[in-house]
């Protein structure tokens, strides 16, 4: 009887032996494929027709000749490395997902010379989840969003008070300028003066060289840009001393204090001065560009424009009746302007998408990513998807109105462990402007187009001309 059960024991582990390698020769020889596509001219790929794509109003007709002959994800060559890209929310929703051991993040050889090796943008595993954590609940916290209300409210009835209807006003110029105050506030509490024009203007000269080539020898564009980003350093380090002299809060009031309270020793303060720099990167650019597009779609679309203006004109009489300041919460329980927001993100696919790099092959819903290849996971064809979104290029705020934002089909803020830090700060900002903007002026927009490549702006800076609201005339809109 033993015996029997010795040979039965063996048989069952000997067949289940046999069994797994012959499932996995089955998976290695059926092993998923290169997705298809081309790979295009030798070294230069198929960057050119991507760039001149990219230029056009249509950015997404590269993707959308492969999507058609192809399928959603296709091989492709461009920027100088071999690319699998991505139109498919659920492979963009996984490779978003990954962690280090599969996808790092992938930039030009410029844009990682000028953010350094510490930057939030390039680092990976527990210190980049520890940093991404600390601002992410402080962008987050009711403390912040207070005190952002109050300073937007300054900066924005100083800009708008300078406003006068005999002369265009630029848009883009205006946005640029408050919202830069309001990030550097954020991130280490300087106010609007000298330092801060001394910073901008810095700041300029550093972004002119993310798209540079990558030599840093004195006289080139990467040199001048580095050379900007060691004195906007080295302000950031005097605040760090001063704050040190001074003594920490115990609340936090900037991103500089959050992360000078943090007990971990890797958090030196090289790190955080840098990364102070490194952090204006995404947060300078995309907020003044949502709230432009914002008002050029609302220029195109007057029944939104109405809506909006209404939404808001009755918070600020209900406020005024009270007797209470407007509070942040006031701003974002505005359903309308929200959803204006909403569509403005998804139409205006201000980051158009996200780059990794493989550290390992990877297979996905039966395609194969090998190790070392680039993937971009490309959101704007997945917003302007007719199967996601009916009539994707008309603006239609009012598509939101019982729609789930936090499907894989919207990811303008990206998602996983990097999703965008900054998102509540962005749409309060957004928020804040439009209430102001709509409830003091009526405008008339000049013509303008919208500019993708190599960032989303407008052609002209959009220029308006703005005409003060009167009492008489919020009561009627009321
Ligand atoms: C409309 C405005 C904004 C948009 C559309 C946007 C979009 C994004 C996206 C798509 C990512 C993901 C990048 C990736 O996965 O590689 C990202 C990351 C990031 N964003 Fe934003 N962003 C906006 C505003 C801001 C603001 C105001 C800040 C404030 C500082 C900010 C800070 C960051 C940081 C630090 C990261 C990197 C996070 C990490 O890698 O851990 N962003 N953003």
């Amino acid at each position: 009887m033993d015996n029997m059960w010795v040979l039965l024991v063996t048989t069952i582990f000997l067949s289940t032996i046999i069994l797994y390698k012959n499932r996995f020769r089955l998976r290695s020889k059926h092993r998923s494929p290169l997705p298809l596509g081309t790979l295009g001219l030798p070294f230069i790929g198929e960057t050119i027709e991507f760039v001149s794509c990219a230029y056009s109003d249509r950015p997404e007709s590269f993707m959308d000749k492969r999507r058609s002959m192809y399928g959603k994800v296709f091989k492709s060559h461009i920027f100088g490395s071999p690319t699998i890209v991505s139109t498919d929310a659920e492979v963009s929703k996984f490779i978003l997902q990954s962690d280090a051991k599969a996808f790092v993040p992938s930039y030009p050889k410029s844009l990682t010379e000028l953010m350094g090796k510490s930057s939030i943008l390039v680092i990976n595993g527990s210190l980049q989840k520890r940093i991404h954590g600390l601002i992410g609940a402080f962008f987050k916290s009711p403390h912040l969003k207070a005190q952002i209300t109050r300073d937007m409210h300054k900066y924005v009835q100083e800009s708008m008070a300078n406003w006068k209807d005999d002369h265009p006003i630029y848009m883009q110029d205006e946005t640029k300028n408050i919202a830069f105050q309001v990030l550097v506030k954020a991130l280490i509490s300087l106010d609007p003066g000298e330092e801060m024009e001394f910073l901008k203007k810095q700041f300029q000269e550093f972004i002119s060289g993310l798209m540079s080539l990558p030599i840093n020898i004195p006289g080139t564009r990467l040199y001048r840009s580095l050379q900007a980003k060691k004195k906007m350093v080295k302000l950031v380090q005097n605040v760090i001393l001063a704050r040190k002299h001074s003594g920490f809060s115990n609340v936090p009031k900037d991103v500089v204090d959050v992360l000078l309270n943090d007990s971990s020793e890797q958090l030196t303060e090289d790190l955080i001065a840098d990364n102070m720099i490194d952090m204006m990167i995404p947060g300078e650019d995309s907020v003044p560009v949502l709230m432009t597009l914002a008002i050029k779609y609302l220029s195109d679309c007057p029944t939104a424009l109405q809506q909006l203006t209404e939404e808001n004109l009755k918070l600020k009489e209900l406020k005024a009746q009270l007797g209470q300041p407007l509070y942040w919460s006031d701003y974002l329980s505005l359903s309308f302007t929200q959803s204006v927001i909403t569509e403005t993100l998804r139409m205006g696919n201000i980051i158009i998408g996200v780059m990794r790099k493989a550290m390992k092959d990877i297979e996905i819903k039966g395609y194969l990513i090998p190790k070392g290849w680039c993937v971009f996971a490309y959101f704007r064809s997945v917003h302007l998807d007719a199967n996601h979104y009916d009539w994707p290029y008309k603006f239609n705020p009012w598509r939101w109105q019982d729609k789930d934002m936090s499907s894989s089909n919207f990811t303008p803020f990206g998602g996983g462990q990097r999703l965008c830090p900054g998102l509540d700060l962005a749409r309060l900002e957004a928020s804040i402007f439009l209430h102001h903007f709509v409830t003091q002026f009526s405008w008339r927009a000049e013509e303008d187009t919208i500019v993708n490549f190599p960032t989303v702006r407008m052609k002209r800076r959009m220029p308006i001309w703005v005409k003060r609201r009167g009492a008489k005339e919020n009561l009627v809109m009321l």
